[in-house]
C-alpha cells in the first residue's frame, strides 16, 4: 500500500489585487448574478468564463417550478460559451453570487458537484488548466485549475 495526499492550493486575494483580466472577468459574473431567475432560493449566481479568443461568455442560474429542471449559473455559461464559441478554449472562470437579500455574499461561493464534473471536461477539451476564481465581497479564493476542485474525478470510461 502507499499513500498518496492530494494539496488543493488556493490563493487568498482581495479584489484589489487582481490584474484588470481578472477583474473584468470578475465584474462580468458580479454582473451576470443580478440577471438570475431564482425565485424559489432567491440565492441568486453569476458566472463568467474568459476564452482564448477573448470573448467573455456570462451566464445566471436559472430556476424552474420543477425544482431539478433549473441550471446553475455555471452550466449555463459553460454550456452557451461551447455552443457559441465551440473552437475556442475555456482559459478562466470567475464565480460571484448575492444572498436572499441581494447582498454579494462576504465569502466565496464554491461550484456544486455537477457544475465542477462538467467545468472539467471543458477544462479537458482546453488541454491546459482553467483558473476558477471564486468572488466573495471581503475576499477572494483563486485556485489553479478545475482539475483542483474534483481530485479523482470520473473521467471518459472508454
Ligand atoms: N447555484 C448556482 O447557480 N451555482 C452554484 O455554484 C451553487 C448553486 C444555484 C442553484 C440554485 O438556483 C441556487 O443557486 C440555490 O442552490
Amino acid at each position: 500500500m502507499k499513500r498518496t495526499d492530494i494539496i488543493v492550493p488556493i490563493t487568498v486575494a482581495q479584489y484589489s489585487e487582481l490584474s484588470q483580466t481578472e477583474k473584468t472577468l470578475v465584474d462580468a459574473a458580479r454582473a451576470a448574478s443580478t440577471s438570475a431567475y431564482a425565485p424559489y432560493s432567491r440565492f441568486s449566481v453569476g458566472a463568467a468564463i474568459l476564452l482564448s479568443d477573448g470573448n467573455i461568455v456570462s451566464g445566471s442560474n436559472q430556476e424552474n417550478a420543477a425544482y431539478p429542471s433549473g441550471l446553475c449559473a455555471e452550466r449555463t455559461a459553460a454550456f452557451y460559451a461551447h455552443s457559441r464559441y465551440h473552437e475556442a478554449k475555456f482559459e478562466t472562470i470567475a464565480i460571484a453570487a448575492r444572498d436572499t437579500s441581494g447582498a454579494e455574499t462576504p465569502a466565496p461561493i464554491a461550484p456544486c458537484g455537477a457544475c465542477r464534473q462538467s467545468l472539467l471536461e471543458y477544462e479537458t477539451l482546453a488541454g491546459h488548466p482553467v483558473k476558477v476564481i471564486l468572488y466573495g465581497a471581503d475576499e477572494i479564493f483563486i485556485l489553479p485549475s478545475v482539475q483542483s476542485l474534483l481530485p479523482v474525478a470520473f473521467t471518459d470510461f472508454q
